[in-house]
């Protein structure tokens, strides 16, 4: 058997969207197909993603662009690190947040065009799953958890994050799966499957 080359599939969505599950669903179906899967996830659990999420849980981290900017060192950082050498090895990667989370989040504060700019190296997703619900219902799921809600989670930047996505999503060039997660997990998880099988065949084959 021919392993397939190396993909990058990438969930974006709203914090309480309900990636982290379905990145696990999806890990433990390809595992059981025999293929290669590295789970990952931005920030990285790299030095400079434990900075980030040090600062995301300070009242006041640092101002917008020094935190655009870590986001998109963390990101170079994590893809020379450990998303280049996956995918040359011929892993499927699954990461949790890439380049579409900055645009979405920090373009709230920031020129978008910037943002992206910052972002230019980092190699193009082979697959975007958008995870899609609304502010309310992401708010009520996380209110749910027993996490701290971060600085980033409140409702008000939420709702800019949300209206940024909708536009990155209507103009979005490059493979793109809109998902609506606000069914079961169960049903969420079959209609991401159905995706990823539809892009990439060769992975059914397996
Ligand atoms: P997480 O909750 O998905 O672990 O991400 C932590 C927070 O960081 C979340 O609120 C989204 C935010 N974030 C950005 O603002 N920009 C980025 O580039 C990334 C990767 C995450």
């Amino acid at each position: 058997m021919t392993m397939p080359s190396g993909k990058l599939i990438v969930f974006e969505g709203l914090d309480g969207a309900g990636k982290s599950v379905q990145i696990e669903r999806l890990a433990s179906t390809l595992v059981k197909r025999g293929l290669d899967i590295h789970v990952t996830a931005e920030p990285s659990s790299g030095s400079l993603g434990q900075e980030i999420r040090r600062r995301l849980r300070q009242t006041s981290p640092c101002d917008e662009a020094t935190l655009a900017l870590l986001f998109a060192a963390d990101r170079m950082d994590h893809v020379n690190a450990e998303i280049t050498p996956a995918l040359d090895s011929r892993k499927i990667v699954l990461c949790d947040r890439y380049v579409m989370s900055s645009l979405a989040y920090q373009s709230a504060m920031l020129p978008m065009e910037w943002v992206r700019s910052i972002n230019q190296y980092a190699v193009p997703p082979d697959l975007t799953i958008m995870l899609e619900i609304s502010v309310e219902e992401a708010i009520a799921r996380r209110q749910n958890r027993a996490q701290p809600i971060e600085l980033l989670e409140h409702q008000l930047r939420q709702e800019m994050v949300f209206v940024h996505y909708q536009s990155l999503l209507a103009n979005h060039d490059g493979p793109l799966a809109r998902i609506d997660s606000s069914g079961s997990f169960d049903q969420v998880e079959k209609n991401i499957q159905q995706a990823v099988f539809h892009h990439f065949p060769e992975l059914q084959s397996e």
